[in-house]
């Protein structure tokens, strides 16, 4: 082949390459989870629809023994929006799957804990009541509209505000019968250990997302099923509202 066709080819190849390089750093990079945002904002979640959740973060940038040493809890929030991945972060730590079991301990491997997602502020989600499903890692949508002022109405005590001004409240309910039913009495004892294991969980997570948590246990039982559309068995242990930290 003579030189100049040889030269030709290799600058016709450089050009294209070249063209290629440049076409690609000019495409404004789109994250993977916006991409899912925008397929949630285009349609429309109904009651009894799920959506599937991002895949939890496993590589936190806080060890353990920080996010022990620095959790306290926390009723005063920014009011800025937590992303779906934040969100999905902190459902798996509650009561996500870990292949053979989950994120917390369960007497006799029962999983007697639902749990709740109420939203507020969440990129992307409409506010409602989603219900975590740790097998799929998916919300299932129970009820339409904001529900976190009623929720805080239903919270007893002093000053309940962060129920309200959180960016989303998890509900822990339980329901008795699935741990009661091998353990009889005790049972009782073990569920109520294990909303403890779950909240903990909670509570270093958003340590380690830096956000603020807090547990509640003063609220109306009957309410707070009400407002969550819980089943007639499950009874509501805590509530955890998670915000960004002032
Ligand atoms: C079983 C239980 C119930 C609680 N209920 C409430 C509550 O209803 N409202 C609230 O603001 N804090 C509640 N708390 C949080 C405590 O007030 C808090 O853990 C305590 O003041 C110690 O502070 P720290 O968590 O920052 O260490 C509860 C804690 C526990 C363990």
């Amino acid at each position: 082949m003579p030189t100049k066709t040889v030269t030709g080819a290799v600058i016709a190849i450089v050009l294209v390459v070249a063209i290629a390089i440049t076409f690609t750093l000019l495409t404004p990079h789109k994250p993977k989870h916006a991409e899912r945002i925008e397929e949630r904002e285009m349609q429309k979640i109904e009651v009894g629809e799920r959506i599937k959740l991002s895949a939890p973060d496993y590589r936190g940038n806080t060890s353990v023994e920080e996010a022990l040493l620095k959790r306290r809890s926390v009723r005063f929030y920014s009011g800025e929006d937590l992303s779906i991945e934040e969100v999905s972060q902190l459902l798996w730590a509650a009561q996500g799957t870990t292949g053979t079991g989950r994120t917390a301990p369960s007497a006799g491997a029962l999983y007697p804990l639902e749990l709740y997602l109420v939203v507020g502020d969440v990129e992307g989600l409409d506010k409602g009541v989603y219900q975590y499903r740790p097998v799929e890692h998916e919300l299932e949508k129970r009820v339409t509209g904001d529900v976190q002022m009623e929720l805080s109405k239903a919270a007893v005590g002093q000053n309940q505000a962060h129920v309200r001004d959180a960016a989303v409240d998890l509900v822990f309910t339980a329901v008795y019968e699935r741990t009661t039913g091998k353990y009889g009495e005790r049972g009782f004892r073990y569920v109520h250990m294990e909303a403890g294991h779950a909240a903990q969980n909670v509570y270093l997570q958003a340590e380690s997302l830096e956000l603020g948590t807090v547990v509640i246990g003063a609220f109306s039982d009957d309410k707070v099923k009400e407002l969550v559309n819980a089943e007639e068995q499950e009874e509501p242990l805590y509530i955890m509202p998670v915000g960004r930290t002032l």
